[in-house]
């Protein structure tokens, strides 16, 4: 059928059959990439568009209806330049990774045509209908609100970038909708792979007689895989590429089919002949312990994966001295990280060489996780990242570039492969649900005496990140206070649950629920206010940790809870209210170790200046939407002494770049910055030699040529003769590991938070609304303070959603409709505070603060809760049935 319309004001004449979607028909008929597909089903906004100047979602919209319409798009809003409302994100650092900024940019122009200068309000139900999981919304609706008036554009000069607010290096892309992401720039030859995944969360298969699908496609098999095992540690390689007889979760891969890409997603399940036989599943942590209970590890006696601990001094002893004890055990289920984006990427062989475009969070483990899937070196295989749609941790781990490596090397073919949303969610990692036991003790003066924590955690099917976190927790696991007699212990244990991963935190913001509980009730039971608590017993420098670590500087929790306090103290005065609403408020802080835990984790980059001039930062770390592509360059800049705006990026590709870890643990800034920084020290100590010029002079760069100008002496560097230059630096943070009794050197450094929360409670519905955040950071130094800001805002919202409403069930939450996360309606106003205690250590004295952002959000909420209704809910989510019975059981009645 055809079908005439108007396509960003131009007449357009499409084909096909009618049924098809306005998103597939612009994406893969008329090459309109800008707009996204987040689920395909009405749930995400990501495909917003206008129709007739209304929006709809591309995604459920059939060609049929399209004709004789205005449609209008991303691609439609710039004309030769970019639009105020675009210009206004980028000035807000409203767009992260980008993928749902098209969709908000199309819900926001709708509004603004109608209505030129909205209210907040209007802009909020604008706008309710696309997800953002990365900003936490507050940003994109201030960019709306300023749409009219763009905030002027920041600009740095030589040696002014670091503190300032430019906006995002790779931020235009991400606006105008050119931005390639994983699904974005499929090869049109390609074929496609079609993922055939287990019903069962446990159970053995034969596959039959695969003769008739061999005629129509390639089938993939366990048999086909040359090693089939991977997994993040070199010596846990546990979970196959494709099940060979036994699968231990539910969307576990079972056999693949590669070919034409309609063909091979018309293929439904039930024609594929796999006799299954189920057996029964273990959940959670006490079946797998169980006695008898069958082993999800073959090789894992007790189901058991990792356990240790941290003593220091005699906790039990100690609390036979407290003056107040208090103690409670919490529960957290699995969480989604649901970023829009779902996972996507295509391969292609090249010669002997493996060539993998795809979304990623990691381009060197990839590649060596590759490699080793292949049996290959790994320098026969080359990582290309595309652009990232999210990651929070759950693009760490392998997804679709084992799959489609082995088939484009087998077929010699472009090879693609586009997780579907209810794939993406059934297949991927989760947050690791825990159990965490708390008993902390202080003294009359409200000092902490004593703290004994175990946290249990369900590492579901495979080990993924599970060591990381039983790891980890331990040495959060008191809190960020000075506790001088401590037992903590972290143990994982297998199930038949998804893989449990790595999500924003790895583990401390479980922990973080049940410390911050326990700080609320000492408080109380002494009857000292619970910010001056946490202040008497924060961690100063000078302080030891419980892993026995002297904090030499940058430990600023006094200062940010010094920051809340005015807030805090006019929260508390104000009205609590009656009836069925009540008013409470709450406070979170926390602690973070920068980086892996007593683990090498080194960053190497490279600034190079070529003949013709061109000045370049080799940055192999990846911008995930937090920044890091413009944290670097700021950095860089500012060591070399040149601006920001001379310099190009060469960003993540395994062939280009050197080795600059993984995007995670909030590592970039401080361990990648750091490696930046030093390069651009190397390559300003070149010239500086070259021109026989002292420390402080100054760098001017036009084309080839380079000045250098030394107090009145001006000396120029022909590059065309002089060059190529190429600065490096490393970094690897200086960490020990830990002894039997988690005592050393975990992390060199530490990032410090207290959040505050405001929320009213109707205690007859058992719904929570958050009024109000007040978020203080200690960041050593804000890089860019707007990109800082984001980060905490949209760890703000995860922590709402890990607080209040997210919980992933296997077969039940497998959607955008059934698992909820925060949309613009559910955030609450949100002030951040910067607290800048430098770190020696981190570029310009900056730490990290990806996931501090979130940690403290939850028990700040779970303690407005308790101060609202006086029923401290021991399991997140809070959802209201729960918050309910608990008032039932605590009180008796809601009344
Ligand atoms: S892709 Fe259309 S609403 Fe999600
Ligand atoms: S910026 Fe909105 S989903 Fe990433």
């Amino acid at each position: 059928m055809k079908v005439a319309f108007t396509l960003n004001g131009q007449a357009v004449a499409w084909d096909g059959p009618p049924a098809t979607r306005l998103v597939a028909a612009l994406r893969d008929g008329l090459g309109l990439t800008g707009t996204k597909v987040g689920c395909d089903a009405g749930d995400c906004g990501a495909c917003t568009v206008l129709l007739d100047g209304k929006q709809v979602c591309g995604c459920l919209m059939p060609m049929a209806q399209v004709a004789g319409r205005s449609i209008e798009t991303v691609e439609g809003l710039a004309n030769d330049r970019l639009s105020d409302l675009q210009e206004s994100f980028l000035a807000h650092g409203a767009a992260q990774c980008g993928i749902c900024t098209p969709g908000m940019l199309m819900a926001a122009h709708e509004l603004l045509q109608k209505t030129p200068s909205p209210s907040r309000a209007e802009v909020e139900e604008a706008l309710g209908g696309v997800l953002c999981r990365c900003t936490g919304y507050s940003k994109i609706v201030d960019a709306v609100l300023a749409a009219k008036q763009p905030l002027t554009k920041v600009e740095a000069t030589s040696g002014a970038a670091v503190g300032a607010r430019l906006a995002r290096v790779d931020g235009e892309p991400k606006v105008s909708g050119r931005e390639a992401f994983g699904a974005d720039r499929v090869p049109a030859d390609a074929l496609w792979v079609r993922v055939v995944r287990s019903p069962h969360a446990r159970a053995r298969f034969e596959l039959g007689d695969l003769s008739a699908l061999r005629g129509r496609f390639t089938v993939l098999t366990a048999a086909d895989v040359p090693f089939n095992g991977y997994g993040i540690y070199p010596d846990i390689k546990d979970q196959p590429v494709l099940a060979d007889g036994q699968v231990r979760y539910r969307g576990e891969a079972v056999l693949a089919l590669v070919g034409d890409r309609d063909a091979v997603m018309a293929v439904r399940d039930a024609e594929i002949p796999i006799r299954w036989t189920p057996e029964r599943p273990l959940f959670g942590v006490d079946a797998p312990r169980a006695a008898g209970a069958p082993l999800v590890q073959a090789d894992k006696p007790g189901n058991l994966l990792l356990d240790g601990g941290v003593r220091r001094g005699d906790a039990e002893a100690a609390f036979r001295a407290c003056a107040a004890v208090a103690e409670g055990t919490f529960e957290t289920a699995f969480v989604e990280h649901a970023y829009i984006e779902p996972e996507a990427g295509w391969a292609r062989r090249v010669g002997d060489r493996l060539e993998i475009h795809a979304s990623t969070q990691t381009p060197y483990m990839d590649r060596d996780e590759v490699a080793s899937v292949m049996r290959l070196r790994p320098d026969q295989v080359r990582i290309v990242p595309t652009a990232c749609g999210g990651g929070f941790g759950g693009k760490l781990d392998l997804s679709v570039q084992p799959l489609i490596a082995l088939a484009a090397w087998k077929l010699g073919k472009p090879v693609a492969l586009v997780y579907s949303r209810p794939e993406s969610m059934a297949a991927s990692t989760k947050r690791h649900p825990a159990r965490i036991a708390a008993r902390f003790g202080c003294d009359a003066q409200g000092k902490l005496v004593a703290c004994d924590v175990t946290a249990t955690f369900d590492t579901g099917a495979y080990a993924s990140w599970g060591p990381t976190v039983a790891n980890r927790v331990p040495v959060h696991a008191m809190g960020p206070y000075a506790v001088p007699n401590v037992l903590t212990w972290g143990e994982a244990f297998f199930s038949n649950g998804p893989p449990a991963g790595a999500f924003r935190g790895f583990g401390v913001p479980q922990a973080a629920i049940a410390h911050e509980a326990m700080m609320d009730e000492l408080a109380d039971k002494l009857g000292i206010d619970r910010l001056e608590f946490r202040h008497r017993n924060a961690l100063r420098v000078g302080d030891t940790t419980a892993s026995g670590q002297k904090l030499m500087h940058s430990a600023g929790l006094a200062a940010c809870l010094e920051a809340l306090r005015p807030h805090w103290q006019k929260a508390l005065a104000e009205p609590r209210g009656g009836g069925a609403k009540r008013r409470g408020v709450g406070i979170g802080c926390m602690w973070y170790g920068i980086g892996n835990t007593s683990m090498s984790n080194p960053s190497t980059m490279r600034v190079g200046l070529a003949r013709d001039g061109a000045l370049t930062l080799y940055s192999g770390a990846v911008d995930i939407g937090q920044g890091s592509n413009t944290i670097m360059l700021q950095i860089a800049a500012d060591a070399l002494g040149l601006p920001v705006a001379q310099f190009t990026l060469v960003a993540g590709d395994t062939d280009l770049t050197a080795d600059a870890g993984k995007t995670s643990a909030s590592r970039q800034t401080f361990v990648s910055g750091k490696a930046a920084e030093l390069a651009g020290l190397d390559l300003r100590r070149q010239i500086l030699r070259l021109a026989n010029a002292g420390e402080g002079a100054s760098l001017s760069l036009d084309g080839a040529t380079l000045r250098v100008s030394d107090g009145a002496t001006v000396r120029t560097i022909d590059l065309a003769s002089s060059g190529p230059l190429m600065g490096e630096g490393t970094f690897d943070p200086p960490t020990t590991p830990l002894d039997q009794n988690g005592q050393g050197v975990p992390y060199a450094s530490y990032a410090f938070a207290a959040q505050m929360a405001e929320v009213e409670v109707d205690i007859e519905l058992g719904t929570v609304k958050v009024l109000r955040m007040v978020a203080a950071h200690d960041v050593g130094k804000a890089i860019n303070p707007t990109l800082v800001e984001g980060q905490i805002e949209g760890g703000i919202a995860q922590g709402l959603g890990l607080a209040l409403m997210e919980e992933y069930i296997p077969g039940r939450t497998e959607n955008l409709h059934d698992y909820l996360i925060p949309t613009v309606g559910d955030m609450p106003a949100i002030e951040v505070i910067l607290i800048e205690d430098r770190e020696p250590l981190g570029p310009s004295g900056a730490k990290g603060v990806g996931e501090p952002g979130l940690v403290p959000t939850a028990p700040a909420i779970l303690g407005a809760i308790h101060h609202a209704t006086g029923v401290r809910v021991r399991r997140v989510p809070v959802l209201p049935h729960r918050l309910r019975e608990a008032i039932v059981a605590e009180k008796g009645t809601t009344r």
